[in-house]
């Protein structure tokens, strides 16, 4: 077990539903310790996924990311990068029914694009993340290490 911070966001198809979601964020033992309330642009929703620019749905993503507000909180916790990942489920909200009906996904998500909420993929993509929503909110200075600072 280690401590860790990580990025969750409420996405637009799902912020009518964000107090349902951040009660499953709690009760998952997970902590939140910042959140915003945000509308994002479609440059800064470009920059945030620019992982995935080229792709096929890559067009329609950071339109939808900038089709509404999003919530978004850094979460702390115990492996928190997984285990926010484990409690939202499978990319595919279709999928997510199948194979982890209990998942955020599962619940609250439509299918492959309008689903529901993000989570940071790794620890780095969670400092990078945290640093586009909270500039301030200093989480290490070691990112081109990987290693984690809070541990
Ligand atoms: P990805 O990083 O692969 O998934 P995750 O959110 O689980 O880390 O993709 C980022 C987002 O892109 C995903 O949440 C929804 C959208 N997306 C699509 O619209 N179509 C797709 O085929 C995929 C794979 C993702
Ligand atoms: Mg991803």
């Amino acid at each position: 077990m280690v401590f860790q911070v990580t990025l969750a966001m409420v996405k637009p198809d799902a912020i009518d539903r964000a107090d349902d979601i951040v009660d499953r964020v709690l009760a998952s033992g997970l902590a939140v310790l910042n959140r915003r309330r945000v509308r994002l642009t479609l440059e800064q929703s470009t920059e945030l996924y620019m992982e995935h620019y080229g792709k096929s749905f890559f067009t329609e993503l950071v339109a939808f990311m900038s089709s509404g507000p999003v919530l978004v909180m850094v979460l702390a916790g115990n492996d928190a990068v997984s285990a926010w990942r484990d409690l939202i489920g499978p990319t595919d909200s279709v999928k997510a029914r199948e194979v982890a009906p209990k998942s955020i996904r599962a619940l609250f998500g439509t299918d492959n694009r309008l689903n529901a909420v993000h989570g940071s993929d790794s620890l780095l993509s969670a400092y990078r993340e945290i640093k586009f929503f909270f500039p301030t909110f200093v989480v290490a200075d070691t990112q081109e290490s990987g290693s984690n600072a809070l541990s």
